[in-house]
């Protein structure tokens, strides 16, 4: 396993980490989250990644209760949790959202008693508020931090602009800023990794913990043969993801990709996981997985790097075309 800091900072997170989005409680039990974390456990995997949403709380239950499980020494391991959409869904009440004090603070608690932990290494403010004074929010974390129940705070899909909003906020009153972003980073999804954030990266040295390095799994290519039973583009609830991935033009991308990787000895989800950690920018790419072939596959991408070389790299952008254009000079 290779390891990178995060950002400026000095947390070294495992280049492929492990999360939690669809699959802990919806599609997988106790006995297989716990096979699967052992698995990327025991590969060098550190980063472990969760939200207080996922499964509106079950997912931290349940990586709470592999973590006590496994007993693994608590300095080996990183573990985060994400605040914004509150864990009651439909029912959530004023205060129960958002990135207000009172439930960044109250959302903190809930997953540190749902994760069975003393502290969160990362807590990531999941979405921007637009509704709350960005003071507020930074002032939040840093007291957190002080407390002693976040170790280091990070934004989920946030603006170039918002991340130097809050920035700004902490080099104002001598705060701790947010270290890392957690955006979406795949073949088809470039633009915030590629030219937004760009600038920020420069001045501020942000880290980056990548969500759906295989865009939810279209990028295994298992999709060019339809839509098997219990795949994530199946699962009820999540016709909306499947209406942003099967589309006509990105399956053909898709299988010609999956030509070049059988052509390089390679699958394509290792091609598609080792383009993603190519770029230094990335921190760390967080993997999805419902069965262990799909993690030991997974985690070889690494191997895979040294094959993208410039000729295949160029063989990858003539083939999905969606590199930022930025100007040149
Ligand atoms: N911050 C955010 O807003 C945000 C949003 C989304 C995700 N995330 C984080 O990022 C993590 C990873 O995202 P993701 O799950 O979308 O990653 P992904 O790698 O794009 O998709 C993972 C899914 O693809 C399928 N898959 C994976 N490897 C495969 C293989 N080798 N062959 C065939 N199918 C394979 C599996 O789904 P099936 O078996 O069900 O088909 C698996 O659950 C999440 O767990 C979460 O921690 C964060």
């Amino acid at each position: 396993m290779e390891y990178r800091r995060m950002g400026k900072t000095g947390l070294q997170l495992s280049v492929l980490s492990f999360g939690s989005w669809v699959t802990f409680h919806k599609q997988i039990d106790d006995y297989v989250a716990d096979e699967l974390m052992g698995i990327a456990y025991d590969q060098g995997v550190n980063f472990f990644d969760n939200a207080e949403v996922y499964a509106l709380g079950e997912s931290e239950k349940m990586m709470g209760r592999v973590l006590k499980n496994k007993n693994w020494d608590r300095t080996s391991y990183i573990v985060s949790s994400k605040a914004f959409w509150g864990w009651r869904g439909k029912s959530n009440k004023p205060n129960q959202t958002g990135l207000s004090r009172k439930h960044l603070t109250e959302a903190c608690h809930e997953a540190l008693q749902r994760l069975q932990q003393d502290y969160l290494d990362i807590f990531f403010c999941h979405r921007p508020d637009k509704n709350v004074p960005i003071e507020e929010v930074v002032w939040t974390m840093n007291v957190l931090i002080q407390q002693g129940k976040i170790l280091y705070w990070g934004t989920s899909e946030w603006s170039g602009v918002e991340i130097m909003e809050a920035h700004r906020v902490a080099h104002q009153y001598s705060l701790i800023g947010p270290a890392v972003e957690q955006p979406q980073y795949n073949l088809f999804e470039r633009n915030k990794m590629e030219n937004e954030f760009l600038m920020v990266f420069r001045t501020e040295g942000m880290g980056t913990t990548i969500w759906s390095p295989l865009a939810s799994g279209l990028l295994s290519g298992k999709y060019n043969i339809g839509i098997s039973e219990g795949s994530r583009f199946a699962l009820s609830g999540f016709d909306w993801l499947k209406d942003r991935w099967m589309k006509e033009h990105l399956l053909e991308k898709v299988k010609q990709l999956n030509d070049l990787a059988s052509n390089l000895g390679i699958s394509l989800p290792q091609l598609s996981i080792a383009w993603c950690i190519k770029n230094p920018n990335v921190t760390t790419a967080i993997l999805g997985a419902t069965k262990k072939e799909q993690l030991l596959e997974n985690l070889k991408s690494l191997d895979a790097v040294p094959k993208l070389n410039d000729e295949v790299l160029q063989q990858m952008e003539d083939i999905v075309q969606t590199k930022p254009v930025l100007p040149e000079h």
